[in-house]
């Protein structure tokens, strides 16, 4: 059995962004609004007066300058504080899937694949649009690729875990060359009113080819050295949308069907259950900590990368050892490692080992040993 490479990234980024400053701004005059129209119940005491945000605030917590967004206008607007996204017919692409395409013809470009060369597709994001079909089906049919396709979600940790599914099943023989796709419209599930996270997030689309190194037709192409995923139980990071809100007394407006955190308690439990996980599975390789080249982390926030990489290379990283996409980005879910991976890999030598790190909700996580050939 021969070795596993990716031999193809590619990124999708929406045209519109968002500042720090622009959503600040919309926040403030929504929070002013829901003030004023709630004086008399703020002021008997029974509901909170809405606080106002701040650029300081943001970036010093998170280290997020901007955000790329699918749609601009609706997030802006203090009325409507969400993307407006146009319902499709079913003879449409949806837009997970025309996100997809893209992302995934620059990964086949970089890679020099055709869609005959590729013969299974993973759909691996945080959120999924509809129950069925599978998202990875139509974008299966919309390229002409054959083979099977199938959706996985593990929130944070989508891409990392598609990228040991696809690792395993090159391995086993079920496929030869493998599409893992990101969609990762992450406004869609942020609550834009919660002044605690309303600066969060960002949309992306991220997409990654594997396959058999003695298949591979690309010159930028690292060699899947070993995988680990982890998972451990946790409420600090839920998501309770699903298809049985209908069925249960929820209305569609109740806090909960959208992302919800306790960032403190998930930064603190994080952090060394990650640099665990990247110490362990560098010594099972065999692998000393001063070989390590970069580190493509997740990017959720910046303080929490600096931790994660000073204590795995026990000193701090430098900026190059380290990329962060995170302040153009924001948090992007599942793809945010991915893009770092993909915009900063070119310049390693043959022989550099990187780690590409994904943790999130779950908890989970998910460590890729890569090396560059
Ligand atoms: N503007 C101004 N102040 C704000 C604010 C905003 N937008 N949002 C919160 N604050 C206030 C809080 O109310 C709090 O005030 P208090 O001290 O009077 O109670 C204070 O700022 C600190 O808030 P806190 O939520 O504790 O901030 P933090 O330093 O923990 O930063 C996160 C928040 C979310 C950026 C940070 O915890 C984080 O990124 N954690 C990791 C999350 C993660 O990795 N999640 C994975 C998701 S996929």
């Amino acid at each position: 059995m021969g070795n596993i490479v990716i031999s193809g990234t590619g990124v999708f980024t929406p045209e519109e962004s968002i500042t720090n400053a622009e959503l600040v701004k919309s926040y403030n005059a929504y929070a002013k609004k829901f003030n004023k129209i709630n004086k008399d119940r703020i002021d008997a005491g029974e509901i909170n007066l809405l606080e106002s945000s701040n650029e300081e605030f943001i970036f010093n917590a998170s280290g997020i300058k901007k955000r790329y967004v699918v749609n601009k206008s609706g997030i802006l607007d203090p009325d409507i504080m969400h993307p407006i996204i146009r319902k499709r017919t079913n003879d449409e692409p949806s837009i997970l899937a025309e996100m997809s395409i893209k992302a995934s013809r620059i990964a086949m470009k970089e890679a020099n694949k055709t869609p005959n060369d590729i013969d299974a597709v993973i759909t691996a994001c945080s959120n999924l649009e509809r129950a069925y079909p599978a998202i990875a089906i139509e974008v299966q049919n919309l390229l002409g690729i054959n083979g099977f396709a199938f959706d996985m979600n593990v929130a944070c940790s989508s891409a990392t875990f598609g990228i040991q599914a696809a690792s395993d099943m090159i391995k086993s023989g079920s496929a030869d060359c493998i599409l893992v796709v990101d969609p990762e419209i992450c406004s869609g599930h942020l609550n834009f009113k919660d002044r605690d996270c309303h600066f969060i997030f960002g949309d992306v689309c991220t997409a990654v080819i594997l396959e058999k190194q003695e298949n591979n037709l690309s010159k930028n192409v690292f060699e899947i050295i070993s995988t680990k995923c982890i998972t451990q139980f946790s409420n600090n990071i839920r998501n309770n949308f699903g298809f049985l809100n209908s069925a249960k007394e929820t209305k569609p407006i109740d806090r909960d069907l959208l992302f919800v955190q306790e960032g403190r308690k998930v930064f603190k439990e994080v952090v060394p259950m990650v640099s665990q996980l990247i110490l362990e599975h560098i010594k099972d390789e065999d692998i000393e900590v001063e070989e390590i080249r970069r580190l493509w982390l997740h990017q959720a926030n910046k303080s929490m990368n600096d931790l994660i990489g000073k204590k795995v290379l026990g000193r701090r990283p430098d900026i190059k050892e380290q990329p962060n996409i995170l302040q153009d980005y924001a948090n992007t879910s599942s793809a945010g490692s991915i893009i770092a991976f993909s915009q900063f890999n070119s310049d390693l030598e043959s022989g550099d080992i990187g780690i590409l790190c994904s943790f999130g909700a779950g908890y989970s996580a998910g460590n890729i040993i890569l090396k560059k050939k």
